[in-house]
């Protein structure tokens, strides 16, 4: 899917990189999950509502519609966390694990 930002400028700070969906995506030091992964696809997630892809719509932490999830299940707002290198996310929730009560 093509990329809906564009790095204009600012190309000289640290690259990091982070995996969305198992696939590597690259991004600088500085960035938000948003704009490293929308300068490389066009989405952040899917709707839970089934309704297509999403990629934000606020930009400010206010709308809730850029929420990606870590491998370990923990929910971020793409639009207001910094990238941190070696991130792993994913654009779909998490199946929930409950703990075995036995
Ligand atoms: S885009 Fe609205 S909360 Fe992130």
């Amino acid at each position: 899917m093509r990329a809906r930002f564009r790095r204009l400028d600012e190309r000289g700070r640290p690259a990091l990189t982070l995996h969305v969906d198992g696939e590597q995506v690259e991004a600088l030091e500085g960035d938000t999950l948003m704009v490293a992964m929308l300068t490389s696809t066009g989405r952040l997630r899917e709707s839970e509502f089934g309704d297509g892809a999403r990629a934000g719509f606020c930009l400010m932490a206010a709308c809730q519609d850029c929420w990606v999830w870590t491998e370990e299940g923990t929910r971020l707002r793409a639009c207001s966390t910094l990238a941190v290198n070696g991130l792993k996310l994913l654009t779909r929730e998490p199946e929930a694990t409950w703990p075995n009560i036995a």
